[in-house]
């Protein structure tokens, strides 16, 4: 069976937490896609779901402008959740009604089930254990014809509900959150229960269909993938070659800008581990040139990535016909994320930008399907080393956006030597897998000291180390005293021209995770 003969559609309606149901449903071994609550319904029909998600959103149904999404869906046969929104909006469109509450609900609440059936199959009937977490406005005050309570809370008489006759559920509350100890359960009995589901969407089947896709779309042409040393680019990179071996040929530009040992680890396993065809090219006194003397961020990226791709270009022109690039685009890059009161959602970064279209490549991206803890699960099934798969990430340009002002070599001797204490002291005390990045930043100016009894003026850096899930936003790490304390010592220490280090205290936004 193909993984996608089942598969879970989750219609969007801008909640922020629309990806980690997901998430969970994935966890379960069952494909689950999310598309925008505007998808028309014969597209709906067309994707051929086991089941249905609405998911939450910051709107009222009653609003003018409220997102409504055809109702025709209740038409197809197919089981349907409302969770929050998608709740309010299931009773809305179905007979019910929806008010605003007199007393908002948000946070944890507790649960009074009143029937142990469908979503609530196999659950104690027993209040004190089923704390769910809430986050609403309106309460759903009148259910549609035909359906009926299955739970209450303090604030909602209509927590949750179920359709007697038809395969629809709903609950007031998020079922995906982490806050809703039931929640996995709950999940679990809407896709295997309800829409009868078999959890066969592994790692393992996933390749099996990429391969063969991918042999089906390449043929007997030639693909490119520009190798950077990190997760995604290390695992397409993989995945293509499991597919169609020396027709793949990877490109490792180093531009001059990386940490010490951050690619060559990953060069080595290619090269030693498998039959990975990577031109390696030494761009680094050409980088370092094109730098030379600029101070300004922008004009930094601008040169960096110029360079990348003009040299991109001339190593896979040697090649003679090439037809594809193999590239690491992400999950998170292509949800269609509804955009709510004019707020679009924040791209991430795209190295290789423009390429494509440049060079008349059409794109292979096997990524596209996969959050990043599952391109890492991914990585370890296609037998990628552990240390190559839980490297933090990295970003294209490099400590060239770490070093404030101009790029020296004298400068990134200091940065990469103070980068090694940084990282070496966060994988001993066990702590580089515990946060999302950790590095060190030179800044440009120069700090009164005494070392011995002698005065010194030299070098500061900052210490940046922050917790994330995606990058989207960060909070800074609450690295133990002790920890700041040795990296403090050490580079002082150690690196020659650093009398003075500091630790990056802001959170992503309104700071940035780096600092240029
Ligand atoms: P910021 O600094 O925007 O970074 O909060 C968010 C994440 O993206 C990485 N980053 C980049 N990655 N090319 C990349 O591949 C870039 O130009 C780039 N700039 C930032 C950064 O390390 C963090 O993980």
């Amino acid at each position: 069976m193909s993984i996608h003969d089942e598969k879970i559609i989750i219609l969007d309606f801008g909640s922020q937490t629309t990806q980690l149901i997901a998430r969970r449903i994935r966890e379960q071994k069952v494909y689950s896609e999310i598309r925008p609550y505007t998808l028309p319904l014969n597209e709906l029909k067309a994707l051929k779901p086991t089941g249905i998600i609405l998911s939450g959103g910051p709107a009222s149904v009653y609003d003018d402008d409220a997102p409504i999404s055809d109702p025709g869906l209740f038409e197809l046969g197919i089981p349907v959740l409302g969770i929050c929104y998608g709740a309010q909006l299931m009773m809305h469109q179905l007979g019910g009604r929806v008010e605003q509450a007199k007393s908002r609900e948000f946070g944890k609440t507790q649960l009074r089930i009143e029937a142990a059936e469908g979503l609530f199959t196999g659950l104690e009937p027993d209040p004190a254990q089923h704390q769910v977490w809430m986050s609403h406005g309106d309460r759903i005050e009148e259910i549609a014809p035909g359906f009926s309570i299955s739970a209450t809370s303090d604030n909602s008489p209509c927590a949750a509900l179920y359709h007697q006759d038809k395969p629809f559920s709903a609950v007031q509350f998020h079922p995906e959150v982490a806050h809703t100890h039931i929640g996995t359960d709950i999940l679990k009995n809407f896709i295997f229960g309800i829409c009868h589901c078999t959890p066969s969407w592994t790692m393992h089947s996933f390749i099996e269909k990429n391969v063969a896709d991918i042999r089906k779309k390449v043929g007997n042409d030639k693909v490119i993938c520009a190798l950077s040393g990190g997760v995604d680019s290390s695992v397409v990179a993989a995945m293509v070659h499991r597919a169609i071996g020396d027709q793949l040929t990877c490109i490792y530009v180093n531009n001059g800008l990386m940490r010490t040992g951050e690619s060559e680890s990953v060069l080595r396993f290619f090269r030693e581990k498998t039959d990975l065809q990577v031109i390696d090219v030494n761009a680094e006194p050409y980088f370092l040139g094109q730098l030379s003397g600029i101070a300004d961020p922008e004009e930094k990226r601008k040169r960096i990535g110029y360079g990348f791709i003009k040299i991109f270009e001339e190593e896979a022109g040697k090649l003679g016909e090439v037809k594809y690039l193999a590239q690491g685009t992400l999950y998170p890059d292509v949800i269609e994320s509804v955009v709510f009161r004019g707020k679009a959602p924040i791209k991430s970064h795209h190295n290789v930008g423009g390429l494509p279209e440049r060079m008349h490549l059409d794109l292979i991206e096997p990524l596209r399907e996969l959050f990043k803890d599952e391109v890492r699960e991914l990585g370890l099934e296609l037998g990628l080393p552990e240390e190559a798969i839980y490297r933090q990430p990295f970003p294209g340009p490099g400590l060239g956006i770490r070093i404030m002002g101009e790029i020296t070599e004298e400068r990134l001797a200091i940065l990469r030597q103070a980068d090694v204490i940084v990282l070496d002291e966060m994988k001993s005390s066990g702590w580089y897998r515990k946060v999302w990045q950790s590095f060190a930043v030179l800044l440009p100016i120069q700090t009164v000291g005494v070392m011995g009894d002698v005065r010194t003026y030299e070098h500061v850096i900052a210490i940046r180390s922050v917790d994330s899930r995606d990058a989207m936003t960060a909070d800074w790490s609450q690295l133990p005293y002790d920890l700041l304390g040795r990296i403090s010592t050490r580079i002082i220490n150690e690196v020659r021209g650093v009398n003075r280090v500091v630790y990056d205290i802001s959170s992503k936004p309104p700071s940035t995770i780096e600092w240029e």
